[in-house]
């Protein structure tokens, strides 16, 4: 990845678009039983709806993405709600990700398949992984999207093997554009 233009790319959207804060993704919410308490990581967070959320819950959040606009409305927002997560400006194609200290990784909308085993160390021995991004069916709803940012037709499973798949689905969505997938991490 182009450090400088991805990076732009995103400081100018969260910049220039007042998106508001949208609501944390469903598939956190239908599984708010597994959630109990400990250390998180939205891995690149944007506004951070679902650090947000998790912090909600007690968890001690650490939420990491390349933009600083972005982070600085996240902490912001954390601040008017009370709640506290630690903000990390930072690419993580670079960034040492600590090993095994979450008890819950959230990743949403975000693919880059070198750093999947990262994602996976970074959790604890029975650490639960949130995983829903957009898979190689996106391509008919945005054409021209980028083809590596999307999850290919064997989907995300075999990225974690060392996974116990709670739930898992391929075609999400109205437009079967997104797969997601829930996992206790088993063993290191
Ligand atoms: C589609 S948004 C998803 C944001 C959030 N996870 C959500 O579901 O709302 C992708 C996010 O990845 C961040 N991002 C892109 N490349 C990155 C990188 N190399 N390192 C860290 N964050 C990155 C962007 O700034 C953006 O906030």
């Amino acid at each position: 990845m182009n450090l400088k233009s991805d990076r732009e790319k995103w400081d100018s959207r969260y910049t220039h678009q007042e998106e508001p804060f949208p609501a944390p993704d469903e598939l956190l919410v239908h599984h708010v039983d597994l959630l109990t308490s400990g250390r998180a990581l939205d891995f690149a967070c944007g506004l951070g709806a679902n650090a947000l959320f998790l912090a909600e819950l007690g968890y001690e959040i650490d939420a990491i993405d390349i933009s600083f606009p972005v982070l600085l409305r996240l902490k912001t927002e954390a601040i008017r709600l009370s709640r506290s997560i630690f903000c990390v400006a930072a690419d993580l194609d670079y960034y040492p990700l600590p090993q095994g200290i979450y008890d819950v990784v959230a990743v949403f909308y975000f693919f880059s398949p070198p750093l999947m085993r990262y994602i996976a160390d970074s959790l604890k021995e029975g650490g639960l992984l949130f995983y829903a991004t957009y898979n190689y069916r996106h391509q008919s709803v945005k054409p021209g999207f980028n083809e590596s940012y999307l999850v290919p037709r064997h989907g995300l499973m075999p990225y974690f093997p060392l996974f116990d798949i709670m739930f898992s689905q391929e075609a999400a969505g109205e437009s079967g554009n997104i797969c997601c997938l829930v996992g206790r991490k088993t063993r290191n």
